[in-house]
Formats: structure tokens, sequence, C-alpha cells
């Protein structure tokens, strides 16, 4: 594991947006696992300037977003699909089609992650994912407990999470309860992980998962498991 810490949020935003543009001109098919939140709304905007720039072309990559939430349609402000519409694959030239978020909707949603595991798998795996990790160390939405699901399935948030993401809602009623969540295997597999944590709020919790033992209860702590992982954080 590779641990590069940043001064602040904007460094530790350049690392990860050089890391994709690096993963793009190496392989412009790459398949890139991306995240939503905070966490990385900057490296998105730098990878936009990139785009505009002439630095990168997205014309042929694909992408898997982690997670979505149960209930919210694409047109919802809320939801991920909205979220990277509107903050990267509206911005860059990429093929939607090529750009893959979980359905909320999906009226089936066993059969919405039964198809979604099979699409990772059919576009090649993931060459390059980013993370990033909740305050109790979800991944994706990943929630800490006995158990952990390997594959992409229906999962219910914990009081944290959903208290956590209101933020970004009017009320705290208004957050889903339950979402769809690639599982840790499927993030697990993932040729090479970032994992971005920013803020002094995740300092206690990332040290747990990256220097604690490997424990359900901090999900990120797995990463102490993958070969080809990078940290990149302004927290530690
Ligand atoms: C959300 C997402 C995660 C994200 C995390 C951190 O619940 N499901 O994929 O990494 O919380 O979010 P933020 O970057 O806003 O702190």
């Amino acid at each position: 594991m590779q641990v590069i810490k940043t001064n602040n949020y904007e460094d530790m935003s350049r690392v990860v947006a050089e890391m994709f543009i690096a993963q793009i001109t190496a392989k412009p098919t790459s398949v890139l696992g991306l995240a939503t939140g905070s966490t990385p709304e900057s490296a998105y905007k730098l990878l936009v300037q990139a785009y505009e720039n002439k630095q990168v072309d997205f014309s042929q990559v694909t992408t898997v977003n982690l997670d979505e939430y149960h209930g919210l349609t694409p047109d919802n402000p809320q939801s991920y699909r909205y979220f990277m519409n509107s903050n990267l694959f509206n911005l860059i030239n990429i093929d939607k089609n090529k750009t893959h978020v979980p359905s909320g909707t999906a009226a089936n949603p066993d059969a919405e992650c039964e198809r979604y595991e099979k699409l990772i798998e059919e576009v090649g795996g993931i060459d390059l994912q980013l993370l990033g990790m909740g305050h109790n160390g979800h991944l994706a939405f990943n929630e800490p407990g006995e158990e952990l699901s390997p594959v992409t399935h229906h999962v219910y948030l914990s009081e944290t999470t959903i208290k956590a993401n209101s933020r970004f809602f009017e009320t705290y009623e208004d957050v889903p309860k339950s979402a769809i969540s690639m599982g840790m295997k499927s993030i697990m597999s993932g040729r090479k992980l970032i994992l971005a944590v920013s803020g002094n709020a995740k300092a206690n919790i990332l040290k747990k998962a990256l220097y604690g033992p490997i424990t359900t209860q901090i999900p990120a702590s797995l990463l102490q498991l993958h070969n080809d992982v990078t940290v990149v954080t302004d927290c530690l």
C-alpha cells in the first residue's frame, strides 16, 4: 500500500486526477471505477479541465460507478447518476452508453444487482477504481457489520451514513434508506485502487483502516489485503 500525504484537498484532488490521466494515456480503453460524494468533486473538475486542454481523451473509456440510492430516478438531482452526469460525463467526450451506474429504480433490485455484477465482468473488470470512505469506514455502501457482501447487493444504510448524507437532502426523511452497492469482492477485483480521503473528521477512522486490524467493522481495512492500493489523503 502506498500512502501519499498531501497538504490539502486541492493537492489531494490533483494527485487523483493525475493518476486517472496517466491511466487513460497508458490505456485509452480503460475501465474506470468511479465514486460519488464530496471527496471526488475537485478531481472531476480537474479531469474536465484536462479534457478541455486536450490532455486527455475519454472517447474509448468505459466507467462503472460504485453505487446508487434505491428509489431515485436518474433525473433526481440527489441520485448518483445525476451527480456523475453533471460533474463529469456531460462535460467530457465520453460515450454515455459506456457509463454505468446501478439503476435505483429497477423493479427487481436483486435482478439489477446480478445484472450489474455481470456487467463488470463483461467490460473486462476495472482497471482503476476510485474510492472515497464514509465516516464509519464504509466503502461504496458496504456498511460496517458482522458480515460484508462480496458482490453487488441491495443494502440498508446505517444511521451514521443516513445522517452524514442528509446534508445533500432537504430533510433527514428524504434520504433513501437503502441502496444498490458493489460488494467488497467487486471492489477488491479492481486491478488498481485509489482511496481518497480528506478532512480531519476522517483521520481517526483512516488510521484504523490502514494500520489497525482487518475487520468487517471497518470495511476500508480490507484494502490492506489488496496489492495495488494508493491512498491519497490530507488527513494523516
Ligand atoms: C457515500 C458514498 C461513498 C462515498 C462516501 C464518502 O455514502 N456511498 O461511495 O465514498 O459516502 O462521501 P464523502 O466523500 O461525501 O465524504
